[in-house]
């Protein structure tokens, strides 16, 4: 979630028993990826297993591309949009609530579902949309934008 707009900080919350936080520990650099309907499979699966295990790219044949500032690698398809972090140290809320804190020092986002600051969520784009776990599998899909009416 975004805790901050300007500089652009986020907070994610990581399992310390993963190898992601050993990695993020580790190096101090992250890439958080949305990934679109079109991935849900994908994206179950790659959560299912631990990169201590198996090599998840390798695995699960994923093509990456390689992130312009922070060098890192991130699905070359499928996401509406990843974000490069650098991890703010928060040992008391890492430890205590497995809660990371990083700021954002790069965003791309695809064109065809985020344009000039805003999401587009249109039938031509479903398969870009966002997918939020509702547990085991489950996902809601973000569908269509309803705006509020003023009172
Ligand atoms: C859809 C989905 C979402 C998940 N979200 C999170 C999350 O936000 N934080 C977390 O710590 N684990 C999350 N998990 C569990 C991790 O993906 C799981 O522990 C995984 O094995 C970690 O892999 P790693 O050891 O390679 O880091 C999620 C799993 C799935 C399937």
């Amino acid at each position: 979630m975004p805790v901050e707009f300007t500089p652009p900080r986020v907070a994610v919350v990581i399992d310390k028993n993963t190898f992601t936080r050993e990695l993020i520990a580790a190096s101090g650099v992250f890439a958080i990826c949305l990934p679109g309907s079109a991935l849900i499979d994908l994206t179950y699966a790659v959560g299912s297993e631990s990169g201590r295990a198996l090599d998840k790219f390798e695995h699960f044949g994923i093509d990456t591309l390689v992130t312009p500032l922070l060098g890192l690698p991130v699905p070359a398809s499928g996401c509406s949009a990843w974000l490069e972090c650098r991890l703010i140290p928060e040992r008391h809320t890492e430890d205590a609530y497995d809660t990371c804190f990083a700021e954002v020092v790069g965003a791309a986002a695809d064109a065809r579902i985020f344009r000039d600051g805003h999401w587009l969520f249109e039938s031509g784009n479903a398969d870009l949309q966002t997918i939020h776990h509702l547990g085991g599998g489950n996902f809601i899909c973000a569908g269509s934008v309803v705006r509020a009416a003023s009172l």
